[in-house]
């Protein structure tokens, strides 16, 4: 069995799907291990550390591979070059992307999106959503620190004292937790927020203190699964007023709101930025799916007033040597589900609730029940 690293070609993606941990690991499984040339250079991986490990190196490496490991969903240019029944790993932005899904089908490959990958605890060591949010959510301090033109903790000193920076966290998932975390770590005074009361705790516990809205409503918004309902616009007015006043005292922002398969829910209005101090800083890490603040834009600071929004796209390629390393590991623990480990060859059990939930294309056509073409 034959399983290949794709090197991306988003230019923008500096990720790489396997590490020479993972190389090494797949090999002890008995699979052989194909790199496509590059591959790992942006994240700091020269093709000498995986022939190390143990891969071949090669152009060709997808092209009789069963398994493609890969950062992002696979373009039309790279459907092209696998074989029929490949089984192709990525991340794979599956709402929304309907055309793009049907293309996968058409070329006959069997798609695994692992950002669909259930939330229970045997699937957590393949939980690409917590590894990568996590070091955007330390990434997003990084930026807001690098944008801001004051010092995060307070410095007293003989010229003076410097005060400490105040930070709010909008959104406490994986991401905003570790932004918490790392704001702290910088000396920050910080604030946080989110719809889910379970939140509440582990943000006091982390030394920052709780902002919400805690009416009916807020009580009953976290589903079963664990994540954020879409709120009311009754709840959502009442959450506005609120942060607005509190706003505008923050020298930073952060924003990191989701809602699983819907667009990110619009938290920080045009008006509240200018409310701002000048030299304020906003990051909306939600900005790939329509950003929590208005006016940001992908890939760009933009500056309003004085007051700058940053919106950078995959944060975590931001710290890509980091993010490769636990992607790696995330992909290498499904792939061992899906490998017979005595004869070494490929059995995928499609009743597998871990397959079920990621399986989006096989046998020509989109089975996953979440995608399904309207009738
Ligand atoms: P996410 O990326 O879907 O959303 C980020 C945060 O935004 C969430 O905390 C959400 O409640 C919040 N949010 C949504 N709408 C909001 C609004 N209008 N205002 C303020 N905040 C809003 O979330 P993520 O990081 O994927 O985590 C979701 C949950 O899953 C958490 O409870 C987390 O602890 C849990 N989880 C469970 C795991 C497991 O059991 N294996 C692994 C990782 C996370």
């Amino acid at each position: 069995m034959k399983i290949a690293v794709a090197k991306e070609i988003d230019p923008a993606e500096p990720r790489v799907a396997a590490s020479p941990d993972t190389v090494k690991k797949f090999k002890a499984l008995g699979l052989e291990v194909a790199v496509e040339p590059g591959a790992g250079v942006k994240s700091g991986l020269p093709d000498t550390e995986f022939t190390a490990a143990g891969a071949t190196v090669t152009a060709d490496a997808v092209k009789d591979a069963d398994v493609v490991i890969k950062v992002k969903r696979p373009e039309a240019s790279e459907l092209a070059q696998y074989k029929r029944g490949t089984l192709v790993i990525a991340i794979m932005d599956p709402y929304g992307n309907d055309a793009a899904l049907k293309a996968m089908a058409e070329a006959g490959i069997s798609a695994f999106a692992m950002e669909l990958m259930p939330r229970i605890t045997r699937a957590q060591v393949m939980d690409v959503l917590s590894s990568q949010a996590n070091l955007a959510g330390y990434r997003a301090v990084i930026e807001a620190a690098e944008a801001f033109g004051r010092a995060f903790p307070m410095m007293m000193t003989a010229a003076g004292t410097v005060p400490a920076a105040k930070v709010f966290v909008m959104g406490v998932g994986v991401a905003g937790l570790q932004a918490i975390a790392t704001a702290r770590r910088l000396g920050a005074v910080v604030t946080a927020t989110d719809v889910r009361p379970a939140v509440k705790e582990q943000v006091e516990s982390l030394g920052a203190k709780f902002i919400a809205v805690e009416d009916e409503e807020f009580k009953q918004a976290e589903t079963a699964g664990g994540y954020a309902k879409e709120m009311s616009r009754e709840y959502q007015a009442k959450q506005a007023a609120l942060t607005a006043e509190h706003i505008k005292k923050q020298d930073v922002v952060i924003t990191t709101a989701l809602i699983p398969g819907r667009p990110a829910p619009r938290l920080v209005s045009l008006e509240m930025v200018k409310s701002m101090k000048p030299g304020s800083v906003l990051v909306d890490l939600a900005v790939e799916r329509g950003g929590n603040v208005e006016g940001v834009k992908s890939g760009e600071t933009i500056d309003v007033e004085g007051i700058k929004i940053v919106g950078f796209p995959n944060l975590a390629g931001r710290v890509a040597a980091s993010a490769s390393g636990l992607y790696a590991r995330n992909l290498l623990s499904f792939i061992e589900t899906l490998v017979d480990k005595s004869s070494k060859a490929l059995a995928v059990n499609w009743d597998d609730e871990l397959v079920k939930a990621t399986a989006l294309t096989k046998d020509g056509k989109v089975i996953h029940p979440n995608f399904q073409p309207k009738a």
